[in-house]
């Protein structure tokens, strides 16, 4: 199967096969061509359900392709969908285990709305759900968050073929994830380097553009993998109201981390540059994450594998099991239990 060689009991594993995950189950012809046809029809936006993991895929897609969308793409996090989501609509569901209660609760509501679905998911309630509909089955076994790459794989061409766009193969973008990795700790701190500069640290990730939903899922690596406080945000928003924390981010061990990025237009270069100084200023000091690729697409991804790497590290350093997520499963059952 697509999974062979990766020790579904390590997240280390998972995260380092990352690349490989990337192309290992492309999605089936007819499923692009359905959103194809969708998007030839005429709709009137895109909406991606899910929570956590799962969530993640969209907003990542959703940064990389709104600029070319003439249509709006939102991403829903919780049990109901906004009155605007039609039949005009195209939403996809994603949830890897097919089983969390908000998104097959959204389900319902788009099928009720009769709204084109599209749905990604491993199996579970949702599969049987959606027995008849556009459903791509990813494989089982690992966590719903080191799925990123497999879930993203196929979304990312069906939003393409949803808004009618072209876009490259992620073939390529692989081999230089594959690249990249091997070069971490050569051209920019490895992720056990980084880890360590951050133990003890509450990180702040800051983005741009289609690096603000990295930028989140860097803080959700760092609290579910490595169970450890961080935050996010965005450039040029912070510069209206984060920055004046600054004074107390010393006392709260504060560390900004920004993610810079090779297509940064002169002004957000600027921004970044002089946030930075002005954090310093006020005797914080910052960490510039810069990986050298050739597109937004392949910066997001060689950024989000990078960053996945390092929550891993710092779990390890910290004598932690990235895979125990016993918080979450505990508050499953309380919310089972006491209803
Ligand atoms: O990454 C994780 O393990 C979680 O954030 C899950 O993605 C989240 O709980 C939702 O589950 P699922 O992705 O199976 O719908």
């Amino acid at each position: 199967m697509e999974l062979e060689g990766i020790d579904l009991a390590s997240m280390r594993s998972m995260v380092l096969r990352f690349p490989e995950l990337l192309v290992a189950k492309k999605p089936d012809i007819r499923f692009l061509e359905k959103a194809r046809r969708a998007g030839e029809s005429g709709i009137s936006g895109i909406c991606f359900v899910g929570m956590g993991g799962s969530s993640i895929v969209g907003e990542i897609c959703r940064g990389l392709l709104i600029e070319q969308s003439n249509v709006p793409i939102l991403t829903v996090r919780d049990y109901s969908l906004p009155k605007v989501v039609t039949k005009k609509w195209a939403v996809m569901v994603v949830s890897y285990s097919g089983d969390t209660e908000e998104t097959l609760a959204c389900f319902e509501e788009t099928r009720s709305r009769g709204a084109k679905i599209f749905v990604i998911t491993t199996g579970g309630t949702l599969a049987e759900r959606a027995q008849g509909k556009n459903i791509h089955v990813v494989p089982k076994g690992l966590q719903p968050r080191a799925a990123l790459p497999l879930m993203f794989s196929a979304m990312y061409p069906t939003v393409a073929a949803l808004l009618s766009l072209e876009t490259t193969g992620l073939d390529e973008v692989s081999a230089s994830l594959r690249q990249q990795a091997q070069n971490w700790g050569a051209t920019m701190d490895s992720p056990s380097t980084l880890a360590e500069k951050l133990k003890g640290s509450v990180p702040l990730f800051m983005g741009w553009k289609h690096l603000v939903p990295i930028a989140y899922r860097a803080k959700c690596q760092m609290n579910e993998n490595a169970k450890t406080v961080a935050f996010h945000g965005e450039l040029p928003e912070a510069d209206h109201n984060e920055i004046e924390a600054a004074m107390s981010y010393s006392r709260h061990s504060v560390v900004p981390v920004f993610l810079r990025s090779c297509f940064e237009e002169s002004t957000i270069k600027r921004r970044f540059d002089v946030t930075s100084e002005v954090l310093s200023e006020a005797g914080c000091e910052s960490i510039h994450l810069r990986i050298s690729t050739v597109s937004p697409l392949e910066e997001s991804l060689a950024m989000t594998h990078y960053l996945d790497m390092t929550s891993v590290e710092l779990a390890d350093s910290l004598g932690i099991d990235p895979l125990k997520i016993d918080r979450i499963a505990h508050l499953k059952r309380k919310l089972a239990s006491d209803w």
